[in-house]
């Protein structure tokens, strides 16, 4: 019996395979896709990303079935957009789980894409033969940072309202075009009902294709040329008699495993915010959006979510000349575009933080302060003192990547050995260690809010 369903089935398989290549796309991209045996921590953050993704687009198909994305008053004078999120709050049967796994999720896609980022920088793994991995990696990040911050309109808060004047104004900084320009965004001369109407709809369909799409590319380019590990070490270069690289184990079923295990972590921490603080300490969802829009009423302080907080304080930091703020504008943008050139500025041959030199590992350390140092400020209401700290924060963001040419090319790095190494018992007691210290913080988080 049970062999008689196996031998259907495959036959079923073989009809496929004769007219979709399935069975070749799994092997190539899962069963015999051979990643590095050494894979760590940091190497959670992809398929986490994934996860994510998944948990977005989901989410919010369910949304939009409820939403309204109008600017126009109700009955009861409030906004139809903001009533909408009320109504699926209060009387969408689990309607408030469904909006705030969409709004949770938008922090943790940020957390998890930042942490991935990271990983990338920390092993180098933005260099040849993997620039392109990396610049459609930069790519969804724009792309990303489109979808937040068009999305955080539709609620019509007073934050989606004040954020989004606040940064298509900064279009109107350029020279010549932008005041056309940002009116051409805005589709008014105001935040209004015709700038929520477009807003979702490249928030609901245009940028996650966009994304989709870019993520699909940044996959294959991946699989192309093979993963990158916490070692640098090319695991192609040296391969047994069948051609398979020795230091390299089958996606399917080691990784898996060990996905579906970083899944089911992720899982928890996701719902313990997801379930007892939503709101992220007014973070995740800041106070001012509970109140609808008002156009006549600015909020005495408008912040963007804590996401883009470390560009937003480059912008503040960098003082308006001549009455324009472009000088402002184009800092910003420079911040984020020098990311994607990283694979173009590191001059050094090694890969792995663990066998760079001292100078790389010292900027680095300034790199990681100064970032979450503008996180901090751009949060902030702005003075004198922190708009001074945040231009000295920015010097150092930008001197790690403009000096990087130099100081990679001159850097006393040590040398990378032939094969990938695996964690030694101190290490692994280590992770450990981290690993018990979380699940003892996360407890006590959950149980005392
Ligand atoms: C929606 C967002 C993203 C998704 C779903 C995603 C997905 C993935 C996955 C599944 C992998 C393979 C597993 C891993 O190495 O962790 C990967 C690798 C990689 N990603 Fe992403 N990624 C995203 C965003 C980014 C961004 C923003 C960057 C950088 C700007 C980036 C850079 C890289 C690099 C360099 C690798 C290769 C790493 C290595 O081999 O060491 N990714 N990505």
């Amino acid at each position: 019996m049970e062999n008689q369903k196996n031998s259907k089935l495959k036959a079923l398989l073989g009809w496929v395979d004769a007219r979709f290549p399935l069975t070749k796309m799994y092997n190539e991209h899962v069963g015999q896709y051979y990643a590095p045996k050494n894979f760590n921590f940091w190497y959670f953050f992809g398929s986490l990303a994934l996860l994510v993704l998944v948990i977005q687009i989901v989410s919010g198909i369910f949304l939009t079935m409820n939403f309204k994305p109008d600017g126009t008053t109700n009955a009861q004078n409030l906004p139809v957009a903001f009533a909408a999120v009320e109504y699926i709050m209060r009387d969408v049967s689990g309607g408030w789980i469904i909006r705030y796994m969409h709004s949770t999720g938008a922090s943790f896609f940020f957390i998890v894409v930042y942490l991935h980022m990271f990983r990338g920088l920390i092993y180098g793994s933005y260099k040849k033969p993997r620039e392109l991995v990396w610049v459609f990696g930069s790519l969804i990040f724009l792309a990303l940072m489109a979808e937040a911050f068009m999305g955080y309109l539709l609620p019509w808060g007073q934050m989606s309202f004040w954020g989004a004047q606040v940064i298509i104004n900064l279009f109107g900084a350029i020279p010549v075009i932008g005041p056309d320009l940002s009116t051409w965004i805005r589709g008014d001369f105001n935040v209004s009902d015709a700038t929520l109407n477009r807003f979702f709809a490249l928030h609901v369909i245009a940028v996650p294709l966009v994304l989709i799409g870019l993520v699909v590319a940044h996959l294959i380019a991946l699989h192309e040329v093979g993963s990158n590990n916490p070692d640098g070490v090319e695991i192609k270069k040296l391969k047994d008699e069948n051609g398979i690289p020795l230091d390299g184990i089958p996606f399917h079923p080691y990784y898996t495993v060990k996905d579906i295990l970083a899944a089911v972590v992720f899982l928890i921490v996701f719902c313990s915010v997801m379930f007892f603080a939503p709101e992220g300490g007014g973070y995740f969802l800041e106070k001012p959006n509970f109140d609808p829009a008002n156009p006549l009423v600015t909020p005495p302080h408008i912040a963007p979510v804590w996401y883009f907080t470390p560009f937003y304080a480059i912008l503040r930091a960098i003082p308006s000349f001549a009455g324009t703020q472009v000088w402002g504008v184009i800092g910003m943008g420079a911040a984020v575009i020098l990311i994607a050139l990283l694979p173009w500025l590191d001059r050094s041959p090694t890969k792995s933080v663990r066998y760079r030199g001292p100078v790389f590992k010292f900027m680095l350390v300034l790199f990681i302060i100064s970032f979450i140092g503008l996180g901090i400020l751009g949060a902030m209401v702005a003075n004198d003192v922190r708009t001074w700290v945040a231009r000295g924060l920015s010097v150092v963001y930008f001197a790690f990547f403009l000096l990087m040419p130099v100081y990679t090319k001159l850097d006393k790095d040590k040398p990378v050995p032939e094969r990938v190494t695996m964690g030694t018992t101190k290490q692994k007691i280590q992770f450990f260690v981290y690993v018990i210290i979380t699940f003892i913080g996360a407890y006590l988080f959950a149980t005392n809010i």
